[in-house]
């Protein structure tokens, strides 16, 4: 895919990769460019960065919750009636929750929303005009959580699975009447959601602590890194994006032996987790 001359939406602009992506896509000259995110000045921010560093460019920030269909479509909508008909959607906005099946259904249920239900909404919203044009492209930002696990992180491991899972089903059902799905796979990238502000008041539980410790003892890249692979990657319009390429000698290592790789995480866990009673 040529980014050049395209409508572009990005959801989560406000913050980490998806900020970056926005930086990065709009290098590339799009018609127009839509930063949103829950937290609007974070989009505004965004959006009067690129305007500064691109002044010719239609750079545009709009607040938005993308768990409330009614909400994203309501933008969508006003998008695609000032821009026309957005050529590739975003799907960035992500949360964790730092819990196990012990968290409350609230939680569970907003992780979901968030996590899975976002690109469900985005989906059913803009394949039916993508497929009476004959091409349209949807990027969602999974995790390596989505094809491995998350230790400490059960909705985020959970929904990111249902990601990937999307994104395949969407490539699969779609793929020959011109809609192209990307799927981003990072593991750790230094943004806020890896290195949370509240941390060293002592914000975090353990388990929080635990699921963001074990992301961190990998190797880190920085979310401008990983906009440069998925700009590079979009061009060749290939499915999975691994910006950490060792993920995918993980997941092969899983589907060769599935029982070896999970004594392997259960080992992690057990050296990790305070609780266990295991050394450390
Ligand atoms: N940072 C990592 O290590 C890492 C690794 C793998 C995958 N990811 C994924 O990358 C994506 C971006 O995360 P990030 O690391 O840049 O985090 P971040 O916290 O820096 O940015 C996420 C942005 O999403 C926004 N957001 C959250 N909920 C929203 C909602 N309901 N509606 C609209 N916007 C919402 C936030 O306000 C924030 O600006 C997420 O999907 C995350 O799961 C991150």
């Amino acid at each position: 895919m040529n980014l050049t001359d395209k409508v572009i939406a990005v959801t989560g602009g406000g913050s980490g990769i998806g900020a970056a992506m926005c930086h990065r896509f709009a290098a590339e000259n799009p018609r127009s460019l839509v930063v949103m995110d829950l937290n609007g000045s974070a989009a505004e921010r965004t959006a009067t960065q690129i305007s500064e560093s691109h002044p010719s460019l239609a750079v545009y920030s709009a607040a938005l919750d993308v768990s409330n269909e009614s909400e994203l479509l309501k933008a969508l909508d006003q998008i695609q009636a000032r821009d026309g008909v957005i050529d590739l959607f975003v799907g960035n906005a992500g949360i964790g929750s730092g819990v196990g099946v012990e968290g409350t259904n609230d939680i569970w249920r907003s992780v979901i929303d968030v996590n899975l239900m976002a690109h469900v909404y985005a989906a059913r919203a803009l394949v039916p005009t993508w497929l009476e044009r004959g091409e349209g492209y949807m990027l969602i930002t999974a995790s390596a959580a989505g094809l491995l696990t998350n230790l400490g992180d059960a909705p985020y491991s959970v929904t990111k699975h249902g990601a990937v899972a999307l994104a395949e089903w969407l490539s699969v059902t779609y793929g020959h009447r011109g809609i192209g799905v990307s799927c981003l796979c990072p593991q750790g990238v230094r943004t806020p959601l890896l290195f949370p502000e509240g941390e060293a008041d002592g914000d975090l539980s353990e388990r929080e602590a635990l699921a963001l410790n074990v992301v961190r003892a990998q190797r880190i890249l920085e979310p401008t890194e990983v906009a440069e692979t998925v700009v590079e990657s979009l061009r060749s319009e290939q499915f999975l994006i691994l910006p950490h390429p060792e993920v995918h000698d993980y997941e092969v290592a899983r589907a060769t032996d599935r029982e070896r790789w999970l004594a392997t995480m259960r080992r992690i866990q057990s050296h990790l987790d305070p609780a266990s009673g295991a050394d450390q």
